[in-house]
């Protein structure tokens, strides 16, 4: 076989064959096709794009280069969730106890935050003592007694992926829908859950900046997952706005603790019931009617925040911080926004805050680099509220004052004031059948 067959054949958009997607996912992975090519490759997609044949192929392929989860001893319960990326996306530390309470077995893999997005993994790391890395014997067990145990992505999940997306990151080609749609997937396949729910951001802070783009890639996501055997459902999202009112990662415990006693931000809380009930739906087969209602019983009998409870117990994590957030350690600096006119809050540029917050210590631009679990944004103000002059819009919370002026004009620049109050914009878009 010849790459340079593969690449003139991408390039005119004749498609490939099996034999060939898995002979390029062999030669990406194991270093044997040189990164000119597989750029070449990349860029050859970006344009002709895919068939949903090729895509299940190569997802298939990707899913399969490197360490798969078997949870077959789990029974068909286990179920899945990703979000395609967000600012203050503290969902899957709500939907993952509630699930669970119900019935669902969520045994899952997160990731850790980069650039202006956060991660589950480093959310649960500001509870003292919680372990992400655990034995897979130990995942699996731990899995099977409480229903729920969530843990850091192994090193060589889908090893293909990494090596195409690094290189779509320095060649213009991430933004890309069956790029986007095999990398996520390939990962979501091997980490073995039989149902999985796909919550597909809108907007500023996302990847897919409008509706038609964002069906596309949750339609392309939910085929490949059926065409490998799984039940797939999607929810669109808006990702306009952060969620809820925290960013950065201890204020995003806090706040879903919130959700989970039902006292938190409504569009938080909305999105969770959304994304649960269809988990929930799909994970034991009981009408998304039923679902939604057996996750709402779930909040109001705290059944739900006794599992969170359970799980960060059998983690090794330090559970009274759950019981009683106010124990998690406050940034020294807390330094309070205010509006300098009046006016209502017509847009914030969702991406800018997570800058923000990664400026003031919440984030990282490097793998690797450490993160301060105590820094981040409490949003006061939302797009839809009226800002009268002198009123607190945000609170900046960071143990390095010198961070504070850049944070605080990233911040600013995310923000955009009308004199007529905005329509208001749909929290849930959709939810694919
Ligand atoms: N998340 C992924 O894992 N891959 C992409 O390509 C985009 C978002």
């Amino acid at each position: 076989m010849r790459m340079t067959d593969i690449l003139e054949r991408t390039r005119d958009g004749s498609g490939l064959s099996r034999e060939q997607i898995e002979w390029l996912v062999r030669g990406v992975t194991d270093g044997g096709i040189p990164d000119y090519q597989i750029s070449a490759w990349l860029m050859a997609v970006y344009f002709r794009g895919m068939s949903d044949r090729e895509l299940a192929v190569l997802t298939d392929a990707m899913a399969r280069s490197g360490d798969r989860l078997d949870l077959s001893s789990l029974g068909g319960r286990t179920v899945d969730k990703h979000s395609t990326g967000g600012v203050g996306d503290k969902t899957t530390l709500v939907v993952a106890p509630l699930v669970a309470a119900c019935g669902g077995i969520v045994a899952k893999m997160s990731g850790r935050g980069l650039g202006f997005t956060g991660g589950t993994v480093d959310k649960l790391e500001s509870i003292p003592g919680f372990r992400t890395e655990l034995s897979s014997d130990e995942f699996l067990a731990l899995s099977a007694r409480h229903g729920l145990c969530v843990v850091g992505q192994s090193g060589n999940l889908a090893p293909a992926d990494k090596k195409l997306y690094a290189l779509r990151d320095v060649t213009a080609t991430v933004d890309s829908i069956p790029l986007i749609a095999s990398s996520i997937m390939s990962k979501k396949l091997a980490a073995g859950a039989r149902s999985i729910v796909l919550d597909v951001k809108v907007g500023s802070g996302s990847f897919m900046k409008n509706i038609e783009a964002a069906k596309e890639l949750a339609a392309k996501m939910t085929a490949v997952g059926r065409a490998a055997g799984r039940r797939m459902g999607a929810v669109l999202t808006n990702m306009d706005a952060p969620l809820g009112q925290a960013v950065g990662n201890a204020l995003e415990v806090a706040e879903a603790v919130r959700v989970l006693a039902g006292e938190g931000p409504a569009d938080l809380t909305e999105v969770c019931l959304a994304l649960a009930g269809e988990m929930l739906h799909l994970a034991v087969g009981i009408d998304r009617d039923a679902a939604a209602q057996r996750c709402k019983a779930a909040m109001a009998d705290g059944s739900a925040m006794r599992k969170l409870c359970e799980m960060v117990t059998a983690q090794g994590g330090d559970a009274s911080y759950i019981e009683r957030p106010e124990k998690f350690r406050r940034a020294k600096r807390i330094h309070t926004v205010r509006a300098t006119q009046d006016g209502w809050l017509s847009h914030m540029d969702a991406d800018k805050i997570g800058r923000a917050s990664s400026v003031l210590g919440a984030g990282r631009e490097k793998k690797g680099e450490p993160i301060d679990h105590s820094a981040g944004i409490l949003l006061r103000k939302k797009t839809g509220d009226w800002a009268a002059c002198g009123e607190t819009l945000c609170e900046l919370h960071t143990n390095d004052e010198a961070r504070l002026p850049e944070a605080q004009e990233i911040f600013l620049s995310a923000l955009a004031f009308s004199e007529d109050r905005p329509e208001p914009m749909p929290l849930i878009y959709e939810i694919l059948d």
